[in-house]
């Protein structure tokens, strides 16, 4: 896949008026994160998660504001975000499939599970179905190679994937 060049130093940053560190937040982090590092750096981790795991993702104004609470550069809380495929840049859909392209995967049969998932929810990896229902991500070890091929569905691994087995997924999480 060629890389796909963005205009950063254009892009305007959607803002919204209500914070996405709310006081509460910041003060939790001033009492948890920040104490346990020498740097504030070193609390950008914990910060990236909570936010993460309040909102399902991290937008820009958000990543502005953490760079602001911990006085360091945007392009930092950036770069950290998208290294990691746990941090998520836009909304997601209401279930994730996670499915692992890593080597030991790719040998057991990934291409077919993500083909299929691919093919039936009519989006390819990091998109997100029409109705928010479903986003599809290519991810990268799952820490369970001895159980390949394996997805990671709404934070939950599935090991011994088939395609019967993540169709079965599929109509589980569709039905909820
Ligand atoms: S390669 Fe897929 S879990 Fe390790």
């Amino acid at each position: 896949m060629a890389w796909s060049v963005k205009p950063s130093a254009t892009t305007q940053i959607e803002r919204r008026d209500e914070p996405w560190l709310n006081d509460d937040m910041k003060a939790r982090y001033r009492e948890i994160f920040l104490p346990r590092y020498a740097e504030s750096m070193g609390a950008l981790m914990p910060i990236c998660h909570d936010v993460q795991h309040r909102y399902g993702w991290i937008s820009p104004q958000a990543m502005e504001e953490i760079a602001a609470f911990l006085e360091i550069a945007p392009a930092d809380v950036l770069d950290t975000v998208t290294f990691y495929e746990e941090f998520h840049t836009e909304p997601t859909g209401k279930v994730v499939i996670g499915v692992c392209q890593s080597i030991t995967c790719e040998a057991c049969g990934h291409q077919a599970i993500l083909d299929h998932v691919r093919n039936r929810l009519g989006i390819e990896p990091h998109e997100t179905s029409a109705d928010g229902g479903f986003t599809l991500l290519a991810m990268e070890c799952l820490g369970s190679c001895d159980t390949a091929p394996c997805a990671l569905v709404n934070n939950r691994r599935y090991d011994n994937l088939t395609i019967e087995g993540i169709d079965r997924i599929i109509d589980d999480l569709s039905r909820t």
